[in-house]
């Protein structure tokens, strides 16, 4: 640290001097991993913010091929001048940490429209302007952790639609606008400890169904609103250690569908609502070092026993908490008074041997509350032993309805075979249809032309009998006048001897 810090004093000592007796340096030197991923490391010293810098001067030229920026050990500045962004138009990386940033503004990412990681850890930034991401809409990873954030404004992530991780972890707040993580449809991850939470405000996770890690611990939180956490469907962990947490409400969480590790680690619970380990859906709920449970349940867990031992204090000091907030009395519902203080006195609806005074009252109160909660804690077991059981009936139906659904199946293949044989038949059968169609066809052709034969036969025979006919009548004309010549001839008279 000692060398690195002391060239930093010579490199500002040297610009001090060199650059027209300016205080404030813009440096750049440059590494390249491969010929085209180019890092850039800059030397800054602006520690009054300013942002009329003309050029970074130094080695760093061709800056089309820089993929990212990185300031060096022992830079400060107190804002991102613009020349930066206007110089390396091209990275994707920018890592501005512990160089004492007290703002972002507008224009410190205008230019770098391809940035996917920002990182800014380690700084002094209270201020963030609401444009300041405006023109990123790539970014991917936003690195806000260890800085002096007190407030985020409503459209500080506007156009964040592919951040997937965000630290704001370590940072004083005082108020998250409560629709500032609305744009962030796709946030895996969001850390948000240590940054002294009180409150947790029930529009946070409204849109982030895609959140798999949350991250609260070590706040201020004292209450959840109710079903503050139902909207993460795929959650797998929240992290509530180490808040003020003292009672837990069933509504606090809704269904968690994802089935999540809820760690309660080191709050001031003192009372469980029943229905919260029956409703919440959770894998594991880490309950050490709380008041009224000292254990971490889970799906391994050997669960009633573990339960009840674990969790009957608490889920007695719900019962008896509920059931006393509903006297009509003037008790406080802060547990933290209530437990060491005397109770306002009551005088109505006291048991039979109860006097009406401070903890006599509240121990028989408690006790009578107790057995009510065994006969309730009695028939949950009831209800899910019968539960259970119906399961399992339905379980042998569904199995009995399976090995049914298999047979007709079988005797679907079988049929479908048969069906497939028939229909070869068939088409076979009208194959040999087809044939004989051609043969009846020829044979028509056949007739056809034998019809045609026929036809001129006769014509023939017609003509034909027509000349015999002719003929025989001409022989007969003949004959008969031969007949007639002989006749003349005989009847003449003889001249002869
Ligand atoms: C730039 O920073 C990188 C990473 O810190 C370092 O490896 C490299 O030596 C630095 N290059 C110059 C020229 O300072
Ligand atoms: C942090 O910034 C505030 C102004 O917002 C300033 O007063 C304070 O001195 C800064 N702290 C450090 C450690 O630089
Ligand atoms: C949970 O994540 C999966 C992918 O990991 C996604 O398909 C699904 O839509 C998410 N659920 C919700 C409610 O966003
Ligand atoms: C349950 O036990 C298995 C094996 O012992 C372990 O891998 C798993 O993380 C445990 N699950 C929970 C929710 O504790
Ligand atoms: C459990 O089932 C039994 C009979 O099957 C029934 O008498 C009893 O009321 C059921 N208990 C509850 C809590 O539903």
């Amino acid at each position: 640290m000692g060398t690195k810090f002391i060239l930093t004093l010579v490199i500002v000592f040297l610009h001090l001097c060199g650059v027209l007796c300016q205080d404030e340096i813009l440096n750049c030197d440059f590494t390249c991993r491969y010929p085209t991923v180019c890092s850039a490391n800059l030397t800054i010293f602006n520690p009054n913010g300013l942002n009329s810098f003309n050029e970074i001067t130094g080695p760093a030229r061709q800056n089309d091929v820089f993929s990212e920026v990185f300031t060096v050990f022992g830079s400060h500045s107190t804002n991102v001048p613009q020349i930066i962004c206007e110089t390396f138009k091209n990275i994707y990386r920018i890592g501005l940490n512990q160089i004492g940033l007290e703002r972002v503004d507008d224009y410190s990412f205008r230019s770098c429209k391809g940035l996917i990681y920002i990182f800014l850890w380690g700084n002094n930034i209270s201020y963030i302007h609401e444009n300041a991401f405006a023109e990123n809409p790539k970014l991917y990873y936003l690195a806000l952790q260890g800085n002096n954030i007190k407030m985020l404004p409503e459209n500080v992530f506007l156009n964040q639609q592919k951040l997937e991780w965000l630290s704001l972890e370590g940072n004083p707040f005082i108020d998250i606008h409560k629709y500032a993580f609305k744009p962030l449809i796709i946030l895996d991850k969001l850390h948000i400890k240590r940054s002294e939470l009180v409150d947790v405000k029930p529009e946070w996770f409204e849109t982030l169904g895609m959140l798999t890690f949350l991250d609260l611990s070590t706040n201020l939180i004292e209450t959840l609103p109710k079903k503050v956490f139902n909207p993460l469907k795929n959650i797998t962990y929240i992290g509530l250690i180490h808040n003020k947490l003292t009672v837990i409400h069933a509504d606090s969480f809704g269904i968690l569908i994802s089935a999540p590790r809820i760690s309660f680690y080191s709050n001031k619970i003192n009372a469980i609502d029943v229905q919260f380990i029956f409703n919440t859906g959770a894998s594991t709920i880490d309950m050490e070092y709380n008041v009224c449970a000292k254990v971490t349940i889970s799906d391994n867990s050997t669960s009633k026993e573990l339960m009840m031992t674990g969790f009957k204090t608490c889920f007695e000091n719900y019962k008896a908490m509920s059931e006393m907030t509903t006297l009509p009395t003037t008790i406080t519902t802060d547990s933290t008074t209530t437990q060491s203080s005397t109770l306002p006195t009551s005088s109505s609806t006291l048991p039979p041997g109860c006097t009406n005074e401070n903890w006599i009252e509240r121990i028989c109160k408690v006790e009578e509350k107790f057995e009510e909660y065994e006969t309730i804690f009695n028939e949950i077991e009831e209800k899910m032993e019968n539960l259970t059981k119906n399961q399992n009936g339905m379980l042998r139906s569904l199995e009995d309805q399976q090995s049914q659904v298999t047979e007709n199946k079988n005797e679907i293949i079988s049929l479908n075979e048969i069906i497939s044989i028939l229909r070869k038949d068939l088409d076979n059968q009208i194959e040999i249809n087809a044939n004989l169609e051609n043969k009846v066809k020829k044979i028509e052709e056949i007739a056809e032309l034998l019809n045609k034969e026929n036809q001129q036969i006769k014509r023939d025979k017609d003509i034909l009998e027509f000349r015999v006919e002719s003929l025989s009548n001409f022989v007969k004309t003949e004959v008969k006048n031969l007949e007639d010549k002989i006749l003349v001839l005989s009847t003449r008279p003889c001249s002869c001897n």
